[in-house]
């Protein structure tokens, strides 16, 4: 199993580019995205007028191209000066954004706008308890960093992790009604095997997660 951390101190590298499905990026450290399409698509309102939940969904992947916009939708770099597509609190980095997919858990680096691995097992399926996430392309797993929130009790830290993780979970929502995607955000999560079963470290803990795929026809 390789971890974030061997990851990061380079022990193995290797980038897939754009054009190939997000599945078959499987063996990489790296996954390389192609840069966001951010112009164009649905008007607000339109998306808005479609935005809902989904249950039911294809076992059909996410092309790359699909993935790096949905991700930068999410919670992507808008402005030179780092911020995000999402407001957050006190101006405070707290929220990662990790992809759980078939060929394991990736980190969404949104500087770099890249996924780097995190775990290299297929773990959807305890990502929730609902049948669906087990064999949806996607699901979102939202994991806060409490310890960057010094002066916050336990309770204030979910609290406002909680919001934060939802202005992103909007965003995915509506980039998935405009895209014809399926989303569902989730609360039905098991949270301290979850965030053992990722190998979470320190004060992270996982605030929700969100499924995210094609309608089953
Ligand atoms: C905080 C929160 C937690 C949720 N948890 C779940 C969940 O665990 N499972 C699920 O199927 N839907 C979950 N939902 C989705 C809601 O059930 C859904 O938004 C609601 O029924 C309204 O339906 P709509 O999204 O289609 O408008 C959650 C929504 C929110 C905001």
């Amino acid at each position: 199993m390789i971890t974030r951390r061997e990851a990061g101190a380079g022990l193995l590298s290797a980038a897939v580019f754009a054009g190939t499905s997000a599945q078959a990026a499987s063996e990489a450290i790296i996954m390389q995205l192609p840069a966001p399409q951010t112009s164009g698509g649905m008007p607000l309102m339109q998306a808005l007028k479609l935005r809902h939940s989904t249950r039911e969904y294809a076992d059909r992947p996410l092309p790359l191209r699909v993935l790096s916009d949905l991700l930068w939708a999410a919670f992507g770099v808008n402005r030179p000066s780092g911020d995000r597509t999402a407001p957050y609190w006190r101006h405070i980095m707290v929220i990662d954004v990790y992809a759980a997919m078939v060929d394991g858990v990736w980190f969404y680096d949104p500087k770099a706008h890249l996924l780097r691995k995190h775990l290299s097992v297929d773990i959807r399926a305890a990502t929730g308890q609902q049948d669906f996430v087990g064999s949806a392309p996607l699901n979102l797993v939202y994991v806060a960093h409490g310890e960057r929130m010094h002066d916050v009790p336990p309770e204030g830290r979910r609290l406002y992790a909680s919001v934060d993780t939802g202005f992103i979970g909007q965003n995915v929502y509506l980039f998935c009604a405009s895209e014809g995607l399926a989303s569902v955000f989730r609360g039905a999560v098991e949270y301290k095997k979850l965030e053992k079963v990722m190998q979470l470290e320190g004060e992270q803990f996982v605030t929700f997660a969100q499924t995210v795929g094609y309608p089953k026809s």
